[in-house]
């Protein structure tokens, strides 16, 4: 572990605080009773100061976006709760499902307040079902020692809970193709505006934040906006759920501050590379961020704006890391079959897009790929990158287009020498007009 982060307040090391007693005595629910004694609006204000920005990928900063719900509405609001978790690299929900259900759950209830939501939806993947059935008995729990329900605690706020099981589609993570597929439709994204705080669930006003992203709410109410807004990168700030995958000798969950560095996350909490060799390539942020080499990860922080200066982004910190013995081309043609298969089809260019990236990709492999095939993957994916209602594109295209930039010569040496031969043979009856 790395010696000076020792306080952890998600993914804390209290034996079975999954049970909501333990997690009574250890202060849970504590922040929902404070937040209740609140104005709703002073809640959002302090997690607006705190400078809390999503877990999901985007890093939007959450309070900004609870300050987009109608304060007055005829209409009930929502809060979808995004547990989908599908993104390949990423696997830090499930943790808190598992070890801190109520952290979530008392999170996501403070937001309902602040927001004034009646309803608050968890959709979790279908292939999820441990962490379903985990998060069911935290919900019920919940529920019988009347957190919520009806008139929470005894004050004029009352607000439910349901779990959605999905069926497992990477789309469905999107915010708007959730909200669609909560409704009993296609998963497919909706165009924006409107937004969902308009126009979400049911044509109501609706907030989608990671699970992630609400468990930091009983930390800011509890400690306050400014230790919290002091935790890590200032721009960026409070702990982090960093999850490390790959070839490292011990992968996991790690929750740290943000802007550590890269490099103790590999060595100091992953205990290095498997068998002590080199690193070719870190994917920082979940399969859809722009790769890293072995050799630019000296010194790069685990934090938005420090990623960003780096050409990638912090993504959902799903670290996957890539030894000197990685073919990264057969890496990137597995990461473009997931995407090629996740397309929802929607939009063409990312319905044929993503295919013809794959098909590329397999002609290197197969030793058919040629150098102007690099070129033209690369023409691909440009024409993919924000062409598509929704960011599953941009995510099928980045990696394609990091790779290219950072490993071009590994696509150089597989390529076939000789000059690409056309195919191309002129109808009969072109030719014919021709020599006419
Ligand atoms: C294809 C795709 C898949 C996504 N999957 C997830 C997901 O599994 N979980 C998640 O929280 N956000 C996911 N997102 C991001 C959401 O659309 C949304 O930005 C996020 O849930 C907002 O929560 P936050 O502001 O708390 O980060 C995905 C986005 C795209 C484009």
């Amino acid at each position: 572990m790395i010696d000076s982060y020792t306080e952890q307040f998600i993914l804390t090391d209290i034996p079975n605080l999954h049970k909501i007693e333990i997690y009574e005595q250890n202060g849970g629910y504590g922040a929902l009773r404070k937040a209740l004694g609140m104005a709703p609006d002073a809640v959002t204000d302090e997690v607006k100061k705190s400078n809390l920005r999503g877990r999901g990928g985007a890093c939007f900063p959450t309070g900004l976006k609870w300050t987009f719900m109608p304060k007055q509405s005829e209409k009930p609001k929502y809060i979808c709760a995004n547990g989908d978790e599908s993104e390949p690299g990423t696997f830090k929900d499930r943790q808190i499902f598992e070890f801190s259900p109520h952290v979530f759950i008392e999170g996501s209830l403070i937001a309902a307040y602040a927001m004034g939501v009646q309803f608050v939806y968890v959709y979790i993947r279908g292939e999820y079902a441990k962490w379903i059935k985990l998060l069911q008995a935290a919900v019920d729990d919940a529920y019988s020692k009347g957190y919520i329900g009806k008139k929470i605690l005894g004050s004029g706020f009352s607000t439910e809970m349901q779990i959605y099981r999905g069926a497992g589609a990477y789309i469905c993570g999107e915010e708007s193709s959730l909200m669609n597929s909560l409704e009993g439709g296609r998963g497919y994204p909706r165009v924006k505006p409107p937004f969902p705080a308009q126009f979400g669930v049911w044509g109501n006003p609706t907030t989608i934040n990671n699970i992630e992203t609400l468990s930091n709410v009983p930390m800011i109410l509890n400690r306050g906006w400014e230790f919290y807004s002091k935790i890590g990168a200032p721009k960026h700030p409070g702990p982090l759920l960093y999850g490390i995958s790959g070839h490292v000798n011990k992968p996991g969950v790690f929750e740290l501050p943000t802007g550590v560095l890269l490099t103790d996350l590999i060595y100091k909490c992953c205990g290095g590379v498997k068998g002590n060799k080199k690193i070719k390539a870190v994917i920082p942020g979940g399969s859809s961020t722009m790769w890293l080499r072995g050799e630019e990860i000296e010194g790069v922080k685990m934090d938005a704006d420090s990623l960003k200066a780096v050409g990638t982004s912090i993504g959902t910190a799903g670290v996957i890391v890539m030894d000197e013995d990685t073919d990264v081309i057969k890496v990137l043609a597995r990461i473009s079959h997931f995407y090629h298969h996740e397309s929802c089809g929607q939009c063409t260019p990312c319905r044929e897009g993503t295919g013809w990236m794959e098909k590329i990709l397999h002609r290197f492999l197969d030793g058919e790929g040629t150098m102007q095939d690099i070129d033209l993957l690369l023409d691909v994916a440009n024409n993919i990158e924000g062409n598509t209602i929704c960011a599953l594109g941009d995510a099928a295209a980045w990696p394609v287009q990091s790779v290219i930039k950072k490993f071009r010569g590994e696509f150089e040496a597989r390529a076939k020498k000789t000059p690409m031969v056309s195919k191309y043979v002129k109808p009969p009856h072109l030719v014919e007009l021709k020599t006419a």
